[in-house]
């Protein structure tokens, strides 16, 4: 999960790393308010999750709380990027004298943690690491070790930072480190680092992208998740314990096992371009054993989605034979009642299928067709779909 700056700017502040005080405002009131209690300076600034804020327009300065107020004003509902500015974050206004780039993230095809440090920061980070890399320091960091003082203050010596700051830039490095073990983070960026005129080292802004993996350990993290972004269908299956993934097409997809709904995905896609280019409506996988209350909650979902015309159930009985699989889709389907509306076209294989088969058949339930085949099967969905 990607956080807010301000999501982020909390979390720094947590965990001891220097940063300004800073509100969040939905609204040109709230912003004013928030920036009278700071008095002086402050700057707005837009709280998407997309890099590049600053040149779009969205991080300005405000003189005043009045002027807060009208520059928020201006930066709520701006589109960055394709995301609708919501909220803006009021930070108070540092004088800044140097702008620095510190970075902490996981470097999976290195199957390492990588530092990242320079002191070319400020809004064009990327084109630094483009044309002049030999100015972005990148040291692997092993999990086993972690990040030392003296580690630290090897790195920011290796970047060239400026002696008078090094130390306390090296500080920063090692309670960013703090704030990426003990969050469970896979990304921690900040950009700019700043020196301040009168010598001070805080972070600007901040980029943290945590590891949903490691949820468990953070119920505290549960509270950062945006709820405006997320789909509500996706919301549904995750309480359902679900493995949903919402996709743009018409065909709702069930399958058990992820490798056999991703080659259903294929093959619906397929299929879908002899009839007009339909395409899945979704990734769902059901796990092994079949329920028929995982198969109701499943078909519930997807039934639920608008988008989706036609359903393709494509179960390879294992574990759990294709009779119970059948069953399932019978009581699931007596569950849902009158919600169920949509054909679906179910293809069995497997362990027991043709007690599966014969299940199916003899319930002859209206909105169930069954094929043999997973590509005929994938071809009378999509043609279902495009009807
Ligand atoms: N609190 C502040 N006081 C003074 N100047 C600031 C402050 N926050 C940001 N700035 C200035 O605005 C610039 C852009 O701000 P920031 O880094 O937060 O956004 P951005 O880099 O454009 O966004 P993103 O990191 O999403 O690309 C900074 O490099 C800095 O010069
Ligand atoms: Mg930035």
């Amino acid at each position: 999960m990607d956080l807010f700056e301000y999501q982020a700017r909390d979390l720094f502040e947590k965990h001891g790393v220097p940063v300004l005080a800073g509100a969040v405002a939905t609204t040109p009131e709230e912003a004013e308010a928030a920036a009278r209690g700071m008095g002086g300076k402050v700057v707005v600034k837009a709280q998407v999750k997309v890099g590049g804020r600053g040149k779009a327009g969205g991080v300005k300065l405000a003189e005043d709380a009045q002027d807060a107020r009208e520059k928020s004003a201006a930066i709520l509902g701006m589109d960055i990027k394709g995301h609708i500015v919501g909220k803006v974050m009021i930070a108070q206004a540092a004088p800044i004298a140097e702008e620095y780039y510190l970075a902490i993230l996981l470097d999976r095809s290195n199957r390492t943690f990588l530092v990242m440090a320079s002191v070319a920061g400020g809004m064009d980070i990327e084109q630094v690491a483009h044309e002049t890399p030999e100015k972005l320091v990148k040291v692997p960091v092993n999990s086993n070790d972690g990040l030392s003082k003296s580690a630290a203050v090897k790195i920011i010596n290796d970047a060239k930072f400026p002696a008078d700051i090094a130390d306390q830039v090296a500080d920063a490095l090692v309670l960013l480190w703090g704030v990426f073990v003990s969050e469970d983070a896979t990304l921690v960026e900040v950009n700019p680092l700043v020196k301040t005129s009168d010598g001070r080292i805080i972070a600007l802004d901040g980029k943290v992208t945590l590891d949903d993996n490691a949820g468990f350990r953070h119920p505290d993290h549960e509270a950062l998740v945006d709820a405006s972004a997320t789909n509500a269908l996706e919301a549904a299956a995750k309480e359902k314990d679900l493995n949903y993934v919402k996709l743009d097409g018409e065909v709702g997809i069930i399958g058990n096992g992820a490798g056999l709904v991703m080659s259903t995905l294929d093959v619906v896609a397929y299929a879908g371009e002899q009839f007009g280019g339909v395409k899945p409506a979704n990734f769902l996988d059901i796990g092994g054993g079949a329920s028929a209350q995982v198969m109701a909650d499943g078909l519930s979902i997807i039934l639920g989605d608008k988008d989706v015309k036609s359903v393709f159930v494509n179960v390879f009985g294992g574990i759990t034979s294709c009779d119970a699989v059948a069953n399932g889709i019978i009581q699931a389907l007596e569950i849902l009642g009158d919600k169920a509306k949509k054909p679906i076209v179910v293809r069995l294989d497997g362990n027991n299928v043709l007690e599966g088969r014969r299940i199916l058949d003899e319930a002859a339930h209206p909105l169930i067709q069954q094929l043999d085949t997973m590509d005929g099967a994938a071809a009378r969905a999509a043609e279902l779909a495009a009807k």
